[in-house]
Protein backbone atom coordinates (compact mmCIF):
# COMPACT_ATOMS: atom_id res chain seq x y z
CA UNK A 1 0.00 0.00 0.00
CA UNK A 2 3.19 2.46 0.21
CA UNK A 3 3.32 5.26 -2.39
CA UNK A 4 -0.39 5.52 -2.00
CA UNK A 5 -1.26 9.30 -3.57
CA UNK A 6 -1.66 12.35 -0.54
CA UNK A 7 -5.57 11.66 0.12
CA UNK A 8 -7.28 14.99 -0.38
CA UNK A 9 -7.01 18.62 0.22
CA UNK A 10 -4.43 20.11 2.39
CA UNK A 11 -4.92 23.66 4.46
CA UNK A 12 -1.65 24.44 6.25
CA UNK A 13 -3.24 27.24 8.82
CA UNK A 14 -2.46 28.84 12.07
CA UNK A 15 -5.79 28.47 13.91
CA UNK A 16 -7.05 24.20 13.27
CA UNK A 17 -10.38 24.70 15.32
CA UNK A 18 -11.31 28.51 13.53
CA UNK A 19 -10.44 26.88 10.37
CA UNK A 20 -12.63 23.86 10.83
CA UNK A 21 -15.19 26.16 12.62
CA UNK A 22 -15.50 28.07 8.99
CA UNK A 23 -15.33 24.96 6.95
CA UNK A 24 -18.49 23.70 9.10
CA UNK A 25 -20.25 26.68 8.85
CA UNK A 26 -19.65 26.76 5.19
CA UNK A 27 -20.92 23.18 4.29
CA UNK A 28 -23.80 23.36 6.64
CA UNK A 29 -23.95 19.80 7.23
CA UNK A 30 -27.56 18.01 7.87
CA UNK A 31 -25.59 15.25 9.17
CA UNK A 32 -22.30 14.99 10.79
CA UNK A 33 -20.04 12.08 12.70
CA UNK A 34 -17.77 13.73 15.04
CA UNK A 35 -14.56 12.45 16.67
CA UNK A 36 -12.94 12.28 20.15
CA UNK A 37 -9.82 13.73 21.50
CA UNK A 38 -8.16 16.91 22.38
CA UNK A 39 -8.23 18.84 19.06
CA UNK A 40 -11.97 17.60 18.49
CA UNK A 41 -12.44 19.10 21.43
CA UNK A 42 -11.40 22.79 20.67
CA UNK A 43 -12.74 22.65 17.34
CA UNK A 44 -16.34 21.64 18.89
CA UNK A 45 -15.93 24.65 21.47
CA UNK A 46 -15.08 27.22 18.85
CA UNK A 47 -18.42 25.82 17.04
CA UNK A 48 -20.41 25.95 19.99
CA UNK A 49 -18.78 29.88 20.73
CA UNK A 50 -19.97 30.49 16.91
CA UNK A 51 -23.65 29.81 18.36
CA UNK A 52 -24.39 27.63 15.73
CA UNK A 53 -27.88 25.81 15.69
CA UNK A 54 -27.76 22.44 15.32
CA UNK A 55 -31.61 21.37 16.10
CA UNK A 56 -31.88 19.89 13.04
CA UNK A 57 -28.78 18.11 12.42
CA UNK A 58 -28.31 14.46 12.80
CA UNK A 59 -25.55 13.75 15.09
CA UNK A 60 -23.61 10.35 14.80
CA UNK A 61 -20.16 9.12 16.53
CA UNK A 62 -17.31 8.23 14.29
CA UNK A 63 -15.88 5.99 17.54
CA UNK A 64 -16.98 5.94 21.17
CA UNK A 65 -14.90 4.59 24.12
CA UNK A 66 -17.67 2.38 25.46
CA UNK A 67 -18.03 4.39 28.76
CA UNK A 68 -21.07 6.19 30.03
CA UNK A 69 -21.45 9.76 29.03
CA UNK A 70 -20.78 11.06 32.00
CA UNK A 71 -17.72 8.82 32.39
CA UNK A 72 -14.42 11.84 31.57
CA UNK A 73 -13.00 9.55 28.55
CA UNK A 74 -16.46 9.58 26.89
CA UNK A 75 -16.54 11.10 23.48
CA UNK A 76 -20.19 11.65 23.62
CA UNK A 77 -19.90 13.25 27.00
CA UNK A 78 -16.86 15.68 25.57
CA UNK A 79 -19.37 16.44 22.94
CA UNK A 80 -22.01 17.38 25.19
CA UNK A 81 -20.42 19.51 27.62
CA UNK A 82 -18.43 21.55 24.81
CA UNK A 83 -21.03 21.98 21.73
CA UNK A 84 -24.06 19.68 21.53
CA UNK A 85 -25.92 20.67 24.70
CA UNK A 86 -25.07 24.80 23.63
CA UNK A 87 -26.30 24.13 19.58
CA UNK A 88 -29.60 22.41 20.77
CA UNK A 89 -28.58 19.30 19.06
CA UNK A 90 -32.00 17.35 19.76
CA UNK A 91 -31.25 14.26 16.66
CA UNK A 92 -28.05 12.75 18.69
CA UNK A 93 -27.53 8.99 18.07
CA UNK A 94 -24.95 7.70 21.23
CA UNK A 95 -22.73 5.10 19.81
CA UNK A 96 -22.54 4.04 23.86
CA UNK A 97 -25.49 2.08 25.11
CA UNK A 98 -26.12 -0.62 27.91
CA UNK A 99 -26.08 -3.55 26.16
CA UNK A 100 -22.55 -5.46 25.69
CA UNK A 101 -19.92 -3.86 23.32
CA UNK A 102 -20.52 -6.46 20.42
CA UNK A 103 -24.24 -5.58 20.51
CA UNK A 104 -23.70 -2.10 20.15
CA UNK A 105 -21.63 -2.40 17.30
CA UNK A 106 -24.31 -4.22 15.37
CA UNK A 107 -27.11 -1.33 16.68
CA UNK A 108 -24.53 1.11 15.25
CA UNK A 109 -23.91 -0.42 12.22
CA UNK A 110 -27.78 -0.71 11.03
CA UNK A 111 -27.83 2.65 12.40
CA UNK A 112 -25.56 4.15 10.26
CA UNK A 113 -26.75 1.75 7.20
CA UNK A 114 -30.71 2.49 7.57
CA UNK A 115 -29.44 6.75 6.97
CA UNK A 116 -28.20 7.98 4.34
CA UNK A 117 -24.99 8.87 3.83
CA UNK A 118 -23.85 11.31 6.51
CA UNK A 119 -22.61 14.80 5.16
CA UNK A 120 -19.42 15.39 7.03
CA UNK A 121 -17.34 12.53 8.68
CA UNK A 122 -14.91 14.93 11.19
CA UNK A 123 -11.55 12.67 12.14
CA UNK A 124 -8.18 13.04 14.22
CA UNK A 125 -4.84 11.91 13.80
CA UNK A 126 -3.11 10.41 16.64
CA UNK A 127 0.44 10.73 17.14
CA UNK A 128 0.62 6.75 15.53
CA UNK A 129 -1.01 8.26 12.74
CA UNK A 130 -4.51 6.16 13.84
CA UNK A 131 -7.81 7.49 13.16
CA UNK A 132 -10.94 7.50 14.21
CA UNK A 133 -10.26 3.97 16.81
CA UNK A 134 -8.78 2.46 13.92
CA UNK A 135 -5.28 1.44 14.89
CA UNK A 136 -1.94 0.22 13.57
CA UNK A 137 -2.01 -3.66 12.92
CA UNK A 138 -5.99 -3.52 14.33
CA UNK A 139 -7.85 -6.33 11.94
CA UNK A 140 -10.69 -3.16 11.96
CA UNK A 141 -8.54 -1.53 8.88
CA UNK A 142 -9.04 -4.52 6.98
CA UNK A 143 -12.84 -4.82 7.62
CA UNK A 144 -14.76 -3.99 4.14
CA UNK A 145 -18.21 -4.98 5.18
CA UNK A 146 -19.00 -3.68 8.03
CA UNK A 147 -19.90 0.08 8.71
CA UNK A 148 -19.40 -0.04 12.46
CA UNK A 149 -17.25 -2.70 14.70
CA UNK A 150 -15.93 -3.44 18.07
CA UNK A 151 -12.30 -2.66 18.74
CA UNK A 152 -9.89 -2.47 21.82
CA UNK A 153 -6.76 -3.54 22.39
CA UNK A 154 -4.22 -3.67 25.22
CA UNK A 155 -3.00 -0.80 24.56
CA UNK A 156 -6.02 1.12 25.27
CA UNK A 157 -8.04 1.44 28.43
CA UNK A 158 -11.67 0.86 27.04
CA UNK A 159 -13.43 -1.29 24.49
CA UNK A 160 -14.34 1.04 22.03
CA UNK A 161 -16.79 1.49 18.76
CA UNK A 162 -15.50 2.90 15.68
CA UNK A 163 -16.90 3.56 11.67
CA UNK A 164 -14.46 1.25 9.66
CA UNK A 165 -12.92 2.73 6.33
CA UNK A 166 -16.10 1.94 4.17
CA UNK A 167 -18.10 3.73 6.72
CA UNK A 168 -15.66 6.85 6.34
CA UNK A 169 -16.04 6.11 2.60
CA UNK A 170 -19.14 6.50 2.32
CA UNK A 171 -19.41 10.06 3.89
CA UNK A 172 -19.67 13.03 1.55
CA UNK A 173 -17.10 14.98 2.74
CA UNK A 174 -14.55 13.89 5.57
CA UNK A 175 -12.91 16.73 7.42
CA UNK A 176 -8.93 15.52 9.29
CA UNK A 177 -8.05 18.05 11.85
CA UNK A 178 -4.48 17.36 12.89
CA UNK A 179 -2.57 19.99 15.06
CA UNK A 180 0.99 19.96 17.25
CA UNK A 181 4.44 18.96 16.77
CA UNK A 182 3.39 15.77 17.77
CA UNK A 183 1.66 14.96 15.03
CA UNK A 184 4.39 15.98 12.13
CA UNK A 185 5.57 12.58 12.31
CA UNK A 186 2.48 10.85 11.74
CA UNK A 187 1.14 13.51 8.95
CA UNK A 188 4.63 13.07 7.33
CA UNK A 189 3.76 8.93 7.03
CA UNK A 190 0.26 9.84 5.63
CA UNK A 191 1.78 11.88 3.11
CA UNK A 192 4.45 9.48 1.98
CA UNK A 193 2.09 7.29 1.99
CA UNK A 194 3.16 4.97 4.08
CA UNK A 195 0.82 2.14 5.07
CA UNK A 196 -1.09 3.86 8.49
CA UNK A 197 -4.78 4.00 9.45
CA UNK A 198 -4.73 7.78 8.13
CA UNK A 199 -3.22 7.24 5.34
CA UNK A 200 -6.28 4.83 4.62
CA UNK A 201 -8.89 7.33 4.55
CA UNK A 202 -10.96 7.87 1.52
CA UNK A 203 -14.16 9.56 0.34
CA UNK A 204 -15.27 12.16 -2.43
CA UNK A 205 -13.84 14.91 -0.57
CA UNK A 206 -11.41 14.41 1.82
CA UNK A 207 -10.23 17.86 3.70
CA UNK A 208 -7.00 18.12 5.85
CA UNK A 209 -6.70 20.89 8.05
CA UNK A 210 -3.70 20.78 9.80
CA UNK A 211 -1.06 23.57 11.91
CA UNK A 212 2.24 24.59 10.71
CA UNK A 213 3.47 22.81 13.85
CA UNK A 214 2.28 19.32 12.46
CA UNK A 215 3.32 20.19 9.19
CA UNK A 216 6.42 22.63 8.75
CA UNK A 217 6.92 24.82 5.80
CA UNK A 218 9.30 23.07 3.74
C1 LIG B 1 -10.54 9.11 20.09
C2 LIG B 1 -10.46 9.93 18.85
C3 LIG B 1 -9.09 9.83 18.21
C4 LIG B 1 -8.54 11.23 18.16
C5 LIG B 1 -7.07 11.26 17.83
C6 LIG B 1 -6.50 12.68 17.96
O1 LIG B 1 -11.63 8.64 20.44
O2 LIG B 1 -9.50 9.04 20.78
O3 LIG B 1 -11.47 9.74 17.98
O4 LIG B 1 -9.10 9.27 16.92
O5 LIG B 1 -9.25 11.99 17.20
O6 LIG B 1 -6.40 10.40 18.74
O7 LIG B 1 -6.66 13.07 19.31
P1 LIG B 1 -5.95 14.41 19.88
O8 LIG B 1 -6.56 15.55 19.13
O9 LIG B 1 -6.29 14.42 21.36
O10 LIG B 1 -4.47 14.26 19.61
Amino acid sequence: MSGMAFPGELAVVDDVAAAFCELVVASAPRSIALSGGGTARRCYERLAARGVDWSEVAVFFGDERWVPPDHPDSNEGMARRTLLDRAGARRVHPMYGPEPVERGADRYDALVRDEPPIDLVHLGLGADAHTASLFPGSPALDERDRFVVATGDELHRHPRLTFTFPAIERSRLVVVTVGGAEKRDALARVRAGDDVPGARIRAPRVFWIVDRDAYPAP
